[in-house]
């Protein structure tokens, strides 16, 4: 069988951080990955984090058993509340039912294994996907067997919400379709629809029966309010929406190998609620076990530990707000050199643009430029991981970009 068996394409992020780690140029910049970084260019471990390890490695109770097939229960809990809002009616009326998950990607995975099974569209259940998405999207939902579509989301003239394209796509759709909806910061554009813009998804949604699933691996991030970030998951669930949710804790918590994630399936109001949110989590408990048997315990505790407590939460919301703070401050940092230089364009989308990247409007040849000559790594779709911007390499950075501008 192998002979037969052709080479596949190396992951286009993850290629790219093996080159930025090769190349040995004392200016490089990495802004491949949404990881976040410190102002050094280093990981951050958030301080409420290491407050949670200690905690962890003296409590004596710890050991290494499995977790439960859905997961740590005290994590799970509160990782709805986070995401729904604690006075969450779909909470308090017992129709929503949660899985851990190997982080976001694990529970896109589960969401769509599950949706590819049971969601009544036949012959074969469609996915609409923004144009453009987190690639990785594309991978999973046609893995398990999901047929993919896409609406149009980003407008190239003004980088910002191509709502029209949108919500004609959403019409046109056809009816029950299921909808990739990003809660905020999207990925890879940094363009979220306002809430005004927000309804006028929903309404059209409802019209056609569409069934939203909702990816949030950014909440607390974006804005550096938790609230705000959750707000169209909060409303489409106000409007009585079935739908699900992947949540990662990835980036808000920094969390990133620890693979801490859930998967939030809401059912719809009625007086037979509870029961088929049973029924979706017995589902859904046999899909897991088959897949991972019981999720990672350690990034679930940590996660737990802070959801649960109102003094590390507290910090936690802090370590937020420092965060999009130096994200929001390299944004502004950005486009002040570039309009400073003149360069070539505008550049106003920098600022508007929320959460861990921009998409700068960069063509592919200006980012191999960047590479080649100035040691600059990012996506070839010109997105940019904001946080590998910092004071030291933003001057070199805004250098090298009105340098390919004007070529
Ligand atoms: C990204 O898009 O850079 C992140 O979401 C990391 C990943 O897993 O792709």
């Amino acid at each position: 069988t192998a002979a037969a068996i052709a080479a596949a394409p190396e992951d286009p992020l993850f290629g790219l951080m093996a080159a930025y780690r090769q190349d040995p140029s004392p200016n490089k910049i990495d802004l491949g990955i949404g990881a976040y970084r410190d102002d050094n260019a280093k990981p951050w471990i958030l301080p409420v984090v290491k407050k949670a390890d200690t905690a962890i490695h003296n409590d004596p109770a710890v050991n290494h058993e499995y977790l439960p097939i859905a997961g740590l229960g005290a994590y799970t809990s509160a990782a709805q509340k986070l995401v729904l809002g604690a006075d969450s009616p779909a909470i308090r009326e017992k129709r929503v039912c949660t899985l851990q998950s190997i982080s976001g990607t694990g529970a896109v995975h589960l969401g769509g294994l599950f949706l590819a099974k049971f969601h009544p569209q036949r012959p074969q259940p469609q996915i609409y996907l923004s144009n453009p998405t987190w690639a990785n999207h594309h991978q999973i939902f046609s893995n398990v067997g999901l047929s993919i579509a896409q609406y149009p989301y980003f407008s190239p003239q003004t980088k910002g919400l191509d709502l029209d394209g949108m919500l004609a796509a959403l019409r046109a759709a056809p009816r029950g379709s299921i909808i990739l909806l990003h809660a905020c910061a999207h990925n890879p554009t940094g363009v979220d629809p306002t809430p005004e813009q927000w309804q006028q998804i929903a309404a059209v949604m409802r019209e056609q029966g569409h069934f939203p699933f909702f990816d949030t691996a950014y909440q607390g991030f974006a804005s550096g309010d938790l609230a705000r970030d959750a707000w169209a998951i909060r409303y489409f669930v106000e409007q009585g929406f079935e739908l699900c949710i992947a949540q990662s804790f990835a980036k808000n918590l920094g969390l990133y190998g620890e693979r801490a994630g859930a998967f939030h399936f809401v059912s719809a109001p009625g007086a037979d609620a509870v029961e088929s949110s049973q029924h979706v989590a017995s589902q859904l408990a046999i899909l897991q076990r088959s897949e991972i048997s019981n999720p990672p315990a350690y990034g679930a505790r940590i996660a737990s530990l802070i959801l649960n407590d109102s003094q590390l939460f507290a910090e936690w919301e802090a370590d937020l707000r420092t965060m999009s703070g130096r994200i929001q401050e390299m944004r502004a940092g950005l486009r002040a050199r570039l309009e400073e230089r003149g360069t070539p364009g505008a550049w106003n989308h920098i600022t508007e643009q929320i959460g861990m990247f921009s998409f700068t409007g960069l063509t592919e040849p200006q980012v191999k430029v960047l590479r080649d000559q100035w040691h600059i790594y990012m996506t070839k779709n010109g997105r940019i991981s904001m946080a590998g911007l910092n004071t030291h390499n933003l001057d070199y950075f805004a250098e090298a970009v009105d340098s390919v501008v004007r070529e």
